[in-house]
């Protein structure tokens, strides 16, 4: 079995964090969420990992994972170039995958529990798709799967005005080879995009057995900067806290902090966990950085309040307003204006900014 991991897409849902980079690179917990996807397959055991790319970020993408044997895989890059669709972007791994089953794991998708139950309940029947499923308050949002008493799938449909249920078809996916065929059955949906819960619909038509799970752990797809801050707080809530970084004597640290190598928690400063700080930053004097937050590399905290939240990293913060639930990009200076007239706060915003003052 193979792999392909969905990594195109324009992202705009959150600007102007993705305006110079990928989505799929913005981090969870110091760690971009892409590779949350990459760690699921090679557990499952699926090594052989095609990653699809759109246009924007490619470089960078490629850059972070090389070859993939940093993360035990043996990575090919695909380039599906627009996005025109999910079905589209699997179509284009069809040389890639020839004569296999494979996963394809969407990009911006964390799933708490992994891959592998999916994956061996497929292995075990003569299927042609295996779908995820959770239940969801806003199934508009999603492709939606109307399902039996004895969870058979009967329909599939994708961003419905009118759900059948609430039942949401999440991002991973397992198929035969028989899905480029249905890929190349269907048309662009009513926004104009190739749409894979349309394909397996089609395989539906077909009669082709169709396996479905309903998940039971958390899952994110993370879209929006509001799902970015709820995973960043999924993940930290779970991890072990180990201190690679210094701690000076006098600094206040309590519940479990991960301290990358080079990172240091100066005398003088409260740092409640979960937290996480990458390496070669520093928290100094004054400072108070709350439960829920990630602080990414090399950056610098003074005198600040932070609780919540992602800082990408490369910044500086030294503003004794407090900071909460915010989701803050790469090379980002928040200052004090004490003492600088006219009085007021003083912004350079990006576009398609989100503040609230
Ligand atoms: O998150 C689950 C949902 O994902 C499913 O319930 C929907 O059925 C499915 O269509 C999808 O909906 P979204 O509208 O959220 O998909 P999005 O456009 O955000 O794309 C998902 C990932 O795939 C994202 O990492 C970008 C990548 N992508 C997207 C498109 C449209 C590509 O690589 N190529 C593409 O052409």
């Amino acid at each position: 079995m193979k792999g392909i991991l969905l990594s195109g897409g324009a992202g705009t849902r959150l600007r102007p964090i993705t305006h110079t980079g990928p989505k799929q690179l913005v981090p969870v917990a110091n760690k971009p969420v892409l590779q949350y996807a990459l760690e699921d397959f090679r557990d499952a055991g699926i090594t052989e990992v095609g990653i699809i790319l759109g246009h924007k970020g490619r470089e960078e993408i490629q850059e972070y994972l090389g070859d993939g044997s940093e993360f035990g895989l043996e990575i090919t890059y695909i380039v599906q170039g627009n996005p025109l669709g999910l079905a589209h972007a699997a179509g284009c791994a069809k040389e890639f995958v020839g004569d296999d089953d494979f996963v394809m794991y969407l990009g911006d998708n964390i799933l708490h529990q992994g891959i592998e139950e999916l994956v061996d309940s497929y292995r075990e029947g003569d299927y042609d798709a295996g779908i995820a499923l959770q239940e969801v308050a806003n199934p508009r949002q999603f492709g939606v799967a109307a399902v039996d008493e004895s969870g058979a799938v009967r329909r599939l449909v994708e961003k419905p005005e009118a759900p059948p249920s609430n039942l949401a078809l999440i991002g991973v996916y397992v198929f035969s080879p028989a899905i480029f065929d249905a890929i190349e059955a269907i048309e662009p949906s009513w926004r104009g995009e190739l749409e894979i819960t349309d394909a397996i619909q089609r395989l539906l038509d077909e009669d082709r057995k169709i396996d479905s799970h309903v998940v039971e752990g958390w899952w994110k797809d993370t879209g929006k900067p509001e799902d970015i801050l709820e995973a960043n707080r999924l993940v930290l809530e779970e991890i072990d806290g180990a201190v690679e970084g210094e701690i000076e004597a006098g600094a206040e640290v309590s519940g479990r902090v991960q301290l990358d190598s080079g990172a240091v928690i100066q005398e003088g400063a409260v740092v409640r966990g979960p937290v996480a700080v990458a390496e070669g930053t520093v928290i100094s004097d004054g400072t108070y950085l709350g439960p829920y937050s990630s602080i990414g590399p090399n950056t610098e905290i003074s005198n600040a309040h932070i609780e919540s939240s992602v800082i990408i990293g490369e910044s500086e913060i030294s503003t004794s307003g407090k900071i909460v639930d915010s989701l803050i990009g790469r090379n980002t200076t928040i200052a004090p204006a004490d003492g600088l007239l006219p009085e007021g706060r003083r912004l350079v915003v990006g576009e398609n900014s989100d503040l609230n003052l």
